[in-house]
């Protein structure tokens, strides 16, 4: 988790993969993206990873029931190849991915930016985790918060993200709230717990971020085969905290929260001890509920939200 020479932190690796025997060191490669020329890589090294190794240590396992591991081994090239990189301009999107220096531009200076990470719709958990974040103990009064949803590729199950770039969409426009800013991050979730928390902190921060919102089972994956969790409910939060001083951020955290029917939100503690009833509702129970057409309660999604997904779903069955 370390850059060599400067041994800086560092998340997880970003690499440059091919099966192109013909590459060799001293080429100049030409980066291509859907027919757009990006960029010129002087290939200083080409190598064959030791991908067990690396999977081992960003993602604590090296099973093939880890979807990550999967991407490693199965999806990624031979080689991984490194050097020099000029680029030409930004891959063209289908919905807009706001620069680093872009997003600075809108915060605000001198405030703490509170960033909400998601590779999910925004549900009513998801908005009281970022609404309450805005009053948390180490956020100063004045804060703004930054909705930041990666939209790259995830897993099969997870929505596309173009449809949820436009559920975010009508959902700041149903909010309103100028203390919420929103912008999408081009990246793919790797589903590594832990690594990825700070591989997104990481980032976050140079996009201006102050704060780091981190709930449960973040960034979280489960065995293919036999749905086991890879990592512990507060594994990502524990060591997103452990390194947010080296990162020069801080971390909002958040313990799992649950609908209750007499207190609407409050933390699953809170609902246990208080012998509250908790109201549920699994992710493949909601995109059952969409395909066949039944009410989603507003306590678990926005309106707006649902109208999006639910036209989308059935498009496409
Ligand atoms: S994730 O891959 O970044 O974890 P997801 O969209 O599922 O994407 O969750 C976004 C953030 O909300 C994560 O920090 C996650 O821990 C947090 N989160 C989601 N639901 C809850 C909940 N019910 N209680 C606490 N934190 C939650």
């Amino acid at each position: 988790m370390r850059l060599p020479g400067s041994g800086l932190i560092f998340g997880l690796p970003v690499v440059l993969d091919t099966n192109n025997e013909a590459v060799k060191e001293c080429d100049k490669v030409l980066l291509k993206y859907k027919g757009q020329n990006l960029g010129v890589l002087e290939v200083e090294s080409k190598w064959m990873p030791n991908k067990a190794r690396e999977v081992k240590d960003c993602y604590r396992t090296s099973s093939l029931e880890h979807p990550g591991v999967q991407m490693v081994a199965m999806e990624r090239g031979k080689y991984y190849i490194g050097g020099k990189l000029w680029g030409f301009e930004l891959p063209k999107r289908v919905f807009p991915c706001a620069t680093p220096a872009e997003v600075r531009a809108m915060l605000p200076a001198k405030q703490d930016v509170v960033v909400f990470q998601c590779r999910n719709p925004v549900h009513r958990a998801h908005y009281e985790l970022f609404t309450r974040a805005l009053h948390a103990p180490n956020v100063r009064t004045g804060a703004v918060c930054l909705v930041h949803p990666t939209c790259g590729p995830t897993q099969d199950d997870d929505i596309p993200g173009i449809v949820r770039y436009h559920t975010y969409e009508v959902l700041k426009a149903e909010l309103g709230n100028a203390n919420i800013k929103w912008a999408y991050l081009p990246y793919s979730m790797h589903m590594a717990g832990p690594r990825e928390a700070i591989q997104h902190m990481l980032i976050r921060k140079n996009y201006g971020c102050t704060h780091f919102i981190v709930g449960r089972d973040m960034a979280g994956s489960k065995s293919c085969l036999s749905g086991e969790d890879f990592y512990g409910i507060y594994d990502a939060q524990n060591f997103a905290k452990e390194h947010a001083a080296e990162l020069g951020m801080q971390t909002v955290p958040s313990a799992d929260v649950v609908y209750t029917q007499e207190q609407g939100y409050v933390t699953a503690d809170v609902a246990k001890g208080q012998g509250l009833h908790v109201k549920k509702l699994s992710g493949t129970k909601f995109r059952q509920m969409l395909r066949s057409g039944e009410d989603i309660p507003e306590w678990f999604a926005f309106k707006s939200v649902v109208k999006v997904l639910r036209d989308h779903t059935q498009q496409s069955t």
